[in-house]
C-alpha cells in the first residue's frame, strides 16, 4: 500500500486543471517546461503535453504542415497580446478571443495554438481547417491526451469564442472521455465530482486498458491518500476544489 500527502495548494497544478474566466492560474506553481522540440527551442510546454505533441506530430506526419503559432506565454505576453487586441480589434473581440491575463490556459503551458503552414498566419486566429494534416491531427489528439478547448456551441459554457485552433493537453483517458461525451473541460470537472473515491469511474482504453478515475475533495490543508494497489497512477488538481486520481489497472 502506498500512502501520499496532499496539501491544498497542489490543486492548482497538475493536467486537468481549469483555468477560465471564473478560474485563475495560481501563478506561483512551478512548471517544468521544456521546449516541443529542439529546432524551436521558444515553443514550449510542460514535458508531459511537449511529449505528447510530439509523437502525435509524428504520428501523423504533421511537422512539415502544421505550425506552432503560440504555446507557453508569460503573463506578461498575455497581458501584451490583450492590450494590443484591445487597440486594434476592440473589446468584444478581444473578450471572445484572448483571455484575461492570469486566466489564460497559455500560462499553464498545457495548451497550443496550431495553424496550417502558410506564408501568413494569423497570430490570434491561425487558420486550422477540417481537411487533409489538420484533420489528422483533430482526428487522433484525444488518443495522444488533447482536446479542442473551445468548441462551437459550447461559448456560453467556456467563455470564449469557438477556436478550432487551441489544443488543450489533459492526458489520457481524460481527452477521450472528454471526446466521448462531447464535454468541455468545465463539464467534466463537474461530472468527476459523482465519482468519489469507492464509486469511481471505470474505463477500458483501446489498448485494454483499464482506468479507475476518482474525485477527492480538497477538505484539510493537508490530507493523506492511500493507494491500494501498486499499479501506476496519476493525480492532478482541478484548480477548483479537489483532486482528480486516475488508477490504472
Ligand atoms: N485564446 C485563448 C482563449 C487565450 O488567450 O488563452
Ligand atoms: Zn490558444
Amino acid at each position: 500500500m502506498k500512502i501520499l500527502t496532499l496539501s491544498h495548494d497542489e490543486i492548482h497544478r497538475g493536467s486537468l486543471i481549469l483555468v477560465n474566466q471564473s478560474h485563475a492560474l495560481d501563478e506561483g506553481a512551478a512548471e517544468d517546461l521544456i521546449p516541443v522540440t529542439r529546432s524551436e527551442p521558444s515553443v514550449l510546454l510542460q514535458r508531459p503535453a511537449a511529449q505528447a505533441l510530439a509523437g502525435l506530430m509524428d504520428a501523423i506526419e504533421g511537422w512539415q504542415h502544421i505550425a506552432f503559432v503560440s504555446a507557453w506565454r508569460s503573463r506578461r505576453e498575455q497581458q501584451e497580446i490583450w492590450d494590443d487586441s484591445l487597440r486594434e480589434n476592440g473589446p468584444e473581440f478581444t473578450r471572445t478571443y484572448v483571455a484575461l491575463p492570469g486566466h489564460s490556459e497559455h500560462q499553464t503551458g498545457l495548451a497550443i495554438d496550431l495553424g496550417a503552414k502558410q506564408e501568413q498566419i494569423d497570430f490570434i486566429r491561425p487558420e486550422f481547417p477540417c481537411t487533409g494534416p489538420c484533420r489528422d491531427f483533430r482526428e487522433r489528439a484525444a488518443e495522444f491526451g488533447f482536446i479542442l478547448r473551445y468548441p462551437q456551441g459550447k461559448e456560453d459554457v467556456t467563455g470564449i469564442g469557438h477556436e478550432p485552433w487551441h489544443f488543450r493537453y489533459v492526458g489520457t483517458p481524460h481527452a477521450i472521455i472528454i471526446q466521448k461525451q462531447d464535454m468541455t473541460l468545465e463539464e467534466y470537472t463537474d461530472y468527476l465530482k459523482r465519482f468519489p473515491r469507492g464509486k469511481c469511474l471505470r474505463c477500458v482504453t483501446e489498448d485494454g486498458r483499464e482506468a479507475c478515475l476518482s474525485y477527492i475533495e480538497a477538505c484539510a490543508d493537508r490530507m493523506r491518500l492511500k493507494l491500494a494497489e501498486d499499479g501506476p497512477y496519476t493525480l492532478s488538481g482541478n484548480n477548483v476544489d479537489g483532486f482528480i486520481l486516475t488508477e490504472w489497472r
